[in-house]
């Protein structure tokens, strides 16, 4: 047993002991604690967390905030069951695997020290690969210090198609590039394999760019076939994007932007972790919404961004938007400018989804 899941079982306890003793289960789940002081919680200069069920409002944005011993999650919170997309109620397999077949797709990966995760994902990218009529795999690496470059080099070789091919961008934290912010680090691989794919390899010509990390979608033991095949249930007009979701967590919450989470979580750590220290801090503004979706959740979760460690587009939203790791003054999660853009252009035409069943991993792994 790790030491979050002792630090859960251990709030449950104490929650069923409050439960019991009280007689009491919350009935309203969310409940509002106003300030307004220009963005930091008075709450918080006092030295003290907030009730955990509360809305704190700032000047600019409200932010919703729930603790961890209800039923609410940002993925079962505020949805809008009659404008949801429903699978495809005529697709039969067969029909689905010849649309595959007749498709494009572009596979892009960034590994940064994932070495011991290089086979994992080439037997995820084969199982992807397998079902399209052509694909392109876009492999970029910086900065590591074990053998993945080695590794994705040999990966590169031996596919007998010439289909894979490696972008090694060196070391970016070098004095000469001096890129030292990690997202932007993230951002400029991603952007490098995004451009190559536009400039290179023809996404324009294809149907699905899938992005996946290393670390989120090398066990095929999770990310199974069901499991991608998933994505293609539904009208291909319905979605822009479907992002993935783990097993045990889910783990994503920097890149979530959603009805509840309408901030940038890991920033809100960041401001009350030196009053509270960050454990609470965390367990404020994250934990809470890392409850996982279970598998058999029936509806898609839809989001103004997410990631997941794994995400499929179709490439016609892709045609201008760029990663970006850095906003005004800090690291924001590429993935929120990206999403923001692709919303943008298509003037809201562009739905991003949490996809249920898009489950590749049990839980982060470093
Ligand atoms: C932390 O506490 C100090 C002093 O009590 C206060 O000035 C500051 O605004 C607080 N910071 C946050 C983020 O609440
Ligand atoms: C799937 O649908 C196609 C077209 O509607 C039909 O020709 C085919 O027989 C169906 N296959 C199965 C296994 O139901
Ligand atoms: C290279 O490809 C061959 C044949 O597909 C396979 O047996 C072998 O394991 C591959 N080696 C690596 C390092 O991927
Ligand atoms: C990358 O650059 C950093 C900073 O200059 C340096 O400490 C590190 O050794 C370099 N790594 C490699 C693999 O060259
Ligand atoms: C590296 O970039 C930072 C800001 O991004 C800057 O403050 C610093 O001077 C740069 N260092 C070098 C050696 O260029
Ligand atoms: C994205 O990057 C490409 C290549 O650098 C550039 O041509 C394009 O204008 C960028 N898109 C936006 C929206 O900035
Ligand atoms: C998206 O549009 C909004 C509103 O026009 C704008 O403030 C924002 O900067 C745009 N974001 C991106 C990434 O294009």
């Amino acid at each position: 047993m790790n030491r979050n899941s002792k630090r859960y079982i251990l709030k449950l306890l104490f929650i069923a002991f409050i439960v019991i003793n009280a007689g009491i289960i919350t009935p309203i789940y969310i409940r509002t604690v106003k300030y307004n002081d220009g963005g930091d919680s008075a709450a918080a200069g006092e030295n003290k967390k907030p009730v955990s069920l509360s809305i704190l409002t700032t000047t600019t944005t409200t932010i919703q905030v729930v603790s961890n011993h209800n039923d609410v999650s940002f993925w079962n919170y505020g949805i809008d069951l009659e404008t949801l997309p429903k699978p495809r109620s005529t697709l039969n397999i067969s029909v689905l695997l010849t649309e595959l077949k007749q498709s494009y797709v572009i596979i892009a990966a960034c590994a940064h020290n994932e070495a011991r995760n290089i086979e994992g994902l080439q037997s995820v990218v084969n199982m992807i690969t397998h079902y399209f009529g052509r694909y392109t795999v876009l492999l970029g690496e910086s900065d590591s210090k074990d053998n993945t470059l080695e590794k994705l080099r040999r990966w590169a070789l031996n596919d007998t198609a010439s289909n894979v091919h490696l972008f090694a961008l060196g070391n970016l934290t070098a004095v000469e590039k001096n890129i030292t912010s990690r997202t932007m680090r993230i951002a400029h691989c991603r952007n490098t394999l995004l451009n190559a794919a536009r400039t290179e390899f023809e996404l324009s010509k294809s149907q699905y760019f899938f992005v996946c990390d290393p670390s989120q979608a090398s066990d095929l033991s999770v990310f199974t076939r069901e499991n991608f095949l998933s994505n293609f249930m539904y009208d291909r007009n319905e979605w822009a994007a479907f992002t993935a979701t783990q097993t045990y967590d889910y783990y994503d919450i920097w890149p979530l932007r959603s009805k509840l989470v309408n901030h940038d979580a890991l920033d809100m750590v960041n401001r009350y972790k030196a009053n509270w220290t960050f454990w609470p801090a965390w367990d404020n503004f994250v934990t809470p919404y890392k409850r996982p979706i279970p598998l058999d959740y029936p509806h898609l979760i839809e989001v103004n961004s997410a990631f997941g460690g794994a995400a499929i587009y179709q490439s016609k939203y892709l045609k201008s938007c760029n990663y970006s790791g850095w906003l005004v003054d800090k690291e924001v999660s590429e993935h929120v400018p990206f999403h923001e853009c692709i919303k943008n252009i298509s003037g809201g035409g562009a739905r991003i989804f949490i996809n249920p069943k898009f489950q590749t991993a049990t839980d982060w792994k470093d």
